[in-house]
């Protein structure tokens, strides 16, 4: 490998300030470039003045300035293709094809991929005609889970406990409330069970998984409130048994193995949403990238060079003792703007960060942040914060978080405070 490697890191969530950190422990990264990154991310990497969703732009840029390594966070510059444009200009990339990103862009594309692969997922049939969809829906009843086909930034589900609310969300996806996402609509069986997440990486052939996470997406205490993008995580999820864990990396094996025996190879992060039914694990949604928040707490606890398993990703060399794993716990709580996950105000000063990372373990990732001219940090999205703690017990873990979100404050500061109450 090269004694230092420039890298590019497209996106701007907590997410991505998670993988610059990690990244930069490397002992080969020199200059680190984001696009469009946030307001912790651009305190410590220099911004690219491009459209991460521009394949054009991308790689122009990378070849430009000797770019060596693009990491691509988000699904929609992956689903538009710009990994292709990235490795045609002869520069590695981390993350998967436009193809490949169909696993995640196009639920009937990965519910296919998984019926050949023989991996275990909730019962399906997909509809472009609303009163087909409807009569099935009326058929089958409630409960039942429809969604819309496309990328909804995590809203085109609707788990329906009635028939009624099913029909609604079939309303929904063929009214346009997702837009073109919704054009085509999944109808499948309701699951029941606790939820895992494992992210693994894979070169297209090996695939290497990483900790198991756990996600809290509705955005209120107890699970109540409406589906977000996450309010928060811990790693690993006690509550997995080795053979639970055995099969969630065979359904991923399987999902990489089929599609290179059609021809496409899947290389970067591939993230398996699961539901550990009585029945064994079954996938709930793949998702073609890290996910957020899972990263935030699966990150911290790796040990080993990030940047060269990313680079092997890309040249097909990855291998399993690239990956190793602290013992301790790690467990990430969102702060997010009053309102999120419908509309919120931004523009909020933010106080405290800089105490809370002086906490043992404690890490801030920011996600919503915006650097004011004046040098201090301002909230810009829904989710602002990602306040992580690591620590030898899941307790004191937990502790330290809700510790450090105390002394951190922004007016409509919202948050859970039940994150990781399942484990404990
Ligand atoms: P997805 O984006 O497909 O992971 O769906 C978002 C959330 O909806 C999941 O994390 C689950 O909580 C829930 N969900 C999705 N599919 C099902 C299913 N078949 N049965 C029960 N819950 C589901
Ligand atoms: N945490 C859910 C996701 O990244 O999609």
């Amino acid at each position: 490998m090269a004694d230092t490697i420039d890298i590019l890191l497209l996106g701007s969530g907590g997410r991505e300030h998670a993988l610059l950190r990690k990244l930069k422990e490397s002992p080969h990264p020199g200059r680190f470039w984001v696009a469009p990154g946030n307001g912790g991310m651009l305190a410590e990497a220099e911004a690219a003045p491009i459209d991460q969703d521009s394949p054009e732009e991308v790689a122009a840029f990378a070849r430009e300035h000797g770019i060596g390594l693009v990491v691509i966070g988000p699904e929609a510059p992956l689903v538009a293709g710009v990994a292709d444009a990235v490795r045609a200009a002869g520069i590695a990339c981390f993350g998967p094809s436009g193809e490949a990103a169909q696993m995640e862009g196009s639920k009937q594309f990965a519910k296919q991929v998984m019926a050949r692969a023989g991996v275990p997922t909730a019962a399906w049939q997909s509809f472009t005609d609303r009163a087909a969809c409807e009569a099935y829906v009326r058929e089958v009843g409630g409960p039942v889970v429809v969604k819309a086909d496309g990328l909804a930034a995590g809203k085109g589900v609707i788990v329906a406990q009635t028939t009624e609310e099913a029909l609604a969300g079939v309303a929904e996806c063929f009214d346009g409330h997702f837009g073109a996402a919704g054009a085509t609509v999944v109808v499948e069986e309701m699951l029941d069970g606790p939820e895992c997440s494992l992210l693994a990486l894979t070169d297209g052939t090996t695939l290497v998984p990483l900790a198991t996470s756990q996600d809290h997406k509705r955005a209120y205490d107890g699970d109540r409130g409406p589906n977000t993008g996450g309010m928060g995580a811990y790693s690993p999820v006690p509550a997995v048994t080795p053979e639970q864990f055995a099969a969630m990396v065979d359904a991923e094996q399987r999902v990489i193995d089929q599609l290179r025996a059609d021809g496409i190879t899947y290389s970067g992060c591939l993230y398996g949403g699961f539901m550990l039914t009585a029945e064994g694990p079954k996938v709930l949604e793949f998702n073609a990238r890290f996910g957020d928040p899972e990263t935030q707490v699966v990150l911290p606890r790796f040990r080993g060079d990030l940047l060269e398993a990313f680079l092997a990703c890309d040249t097909g060399t990855l291998s399993a003792d690239q990956v190793a794993w602290d013992d301790d716990w790690a467990i990430t709580v969102v702060l997010a703007s009053a309102g999120y996950p419908g509309s919120y105000e931004k523009g909020k000063l933010i106080s405290g960060i800089d105490e809370a990372e002086k906490l043992e373990g404690v890490t801030v990732y920011q996600a919503g942040t915006k650097l004011g001219e004046d040098g201090r940090t301002y909230t810009s999205g829904g989710r602002v914060l990602d306040v992580t703690a690591v620590a030898p017990t899941l307790q004191e873990a937990r502790d330290q978080a809700y510790r450090a979100c105390d002394l951190i404050d922004f007016e409509g500061k919202q948050l859970r405070h039940d994150i990781a109450h399942r484990a404990l």
